[in-house]
């Protein structure tokens, strides 16, 4: 990493993207594995002005009145749906969530039929999560309003990248480092990578920023096959975090599992939780995160999770309010109408 030359970003950046909708000339937000990086670092960019807004008392623009946000959520969720829901509200839209548990999906609806019927409700974006890889894609496919993947089973979750990205980014620019881009950053993500969808986000964010991605789990939480992903394949935790500047940490997905992957908590925490005699393999300041929720005294120690030097978790949580509601913007540009982003829909 370089040392600073930089003021926090503020806001989107002209010449450092095309302009108008061409510097996002997507509908949806379905997979980072789809954006530019150019695309990424103007999301990132146009969250810096919610970050400061968030910080302020009133918290509140009517920027998207009139709009109507679905949080269609087929899976449980407590941070995201959150999450969602307060990025749309301080955005000024009516938001409305939809849970599959009282939905019509129980008594045997089809995700296309259920796709249908929102579309029908005429929304101006749809915010989903589904159990499985690729319904995000399915629903976006049958709707005519932009579609956000708050996660599809083991496949993607792009907004959490997008928030561990801006929440790295701040961090580093705290500590007075260049934060631009992540060039000479390496990430170490541990944990049960086979079913985390948020470590497949996170590689095709990070490696698009320019960081070298290490990933570390047990033989059976290793999908086979990831080094065509870019990344260094660990199973040794204390070798993986010998120099690396992030420790991100991720749950053990205990309900994706079939079967035993782990032989116990203990045994898993022994070799891959994260204790801060551990962290001291890792480069001098290290940074801590963790997607959220945490296994306390499996993945990670509560000493590290809390250590106001070194974990950035919480600062996660806030970064995440303010990218959601710079998608929200973003995606829904063109239908209100915004110069430069095309004739509303
Ligand atoms: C993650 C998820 O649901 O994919 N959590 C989150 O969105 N913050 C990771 C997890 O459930 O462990």
């Amino acid at each position: 990493m370089t040392s600073a030359e930089n003021t926090p970003a503020a806001g989107p950046r002209p010449g450092r993207y095309p302009a108008g909708s061409r510097a996002f000339p997507h509908r949806d937000l379905l997979a980072v594995g789809a954006l530019e990086r150019h695309e990424i670092l103007f999301l990132l960019d146009e969250a810096e002005q919610w970050v400061a807004m968030n910080r302020t008392a009133a918290k509140h623009t009517d920027l998207l009145g009139g709009l109507t946000i679905i949080n269609a959520f087929f899976e449980n969720s407590t941070r995201t749906l959150l999450s969602f829901e307060i990025a749309g509200k301080r955005l000024g839209a009516d938001v409305v969530n939809m849970h599959a548990a009282q939905s019509s999906v129980k008594k045997g609806e089809t995700l296309i039929d259920t796709a249908i019927t929102l579309n029908a409700m005429r929304p101006d974006a749809i915010v989903i999560r589904h159990g499985s890889s690729g319904a995000t894609a399915l629903i976006a496919d049958k709707v005519d309003c932009p579609v956000i993947n708050a996660g599809d089973g083991q496949h993607e979750h792009p907004t959490q990248a997008l928030l561990d990205a801006l929440a790295l980014r701040h961090a580093l620019q705290a500590r007075g480092q260049t934060a631009d881009d992540f060039t000479g950053l390496t990430v170490t993500i541990c944990g049960d990578v086979l079913h985390s969808r948020v470590a497949r986000s996170n590689i095709l964010c990070l490696q698009a920023l320019g960081a070298s991605v290490r990933v570390c789990a047990p033989p059976a939480l290793m999908p086979q096959g990831i080094e065509a992903m870019g990344v260094e394949a660990f199973h040794d935790f204390d070798r993986a975090l010998e120099g690396t500047d992030v420790a991100m940490m991720l749950r053990l997905q205990t309900e994706r599992m079939s079967g035993q992957f782990v032989p116990s908590p203990r045994e898993y925490h022994h070799l891959y939780g994260l204790t801060a005699r551990r962290l001291a393999n890792a480069a001098p300041d290290a940074i801590v995160m963790h997607p959220g929720p945490m296994n306390r005294g499996i993945e990670i120690d509560s000493d590290v999770a809390d250590s106001i030097d070194r974990s950035i978790i919480t600062a996660q949580v806030e970064m995440g309010v303010a990218i959601r509601m710079a998608c929200l913007d973003v995606l829904t540009r063109r239908r209100r109408g915004i110069a430069g982003w095309g004739d509303p829909a």
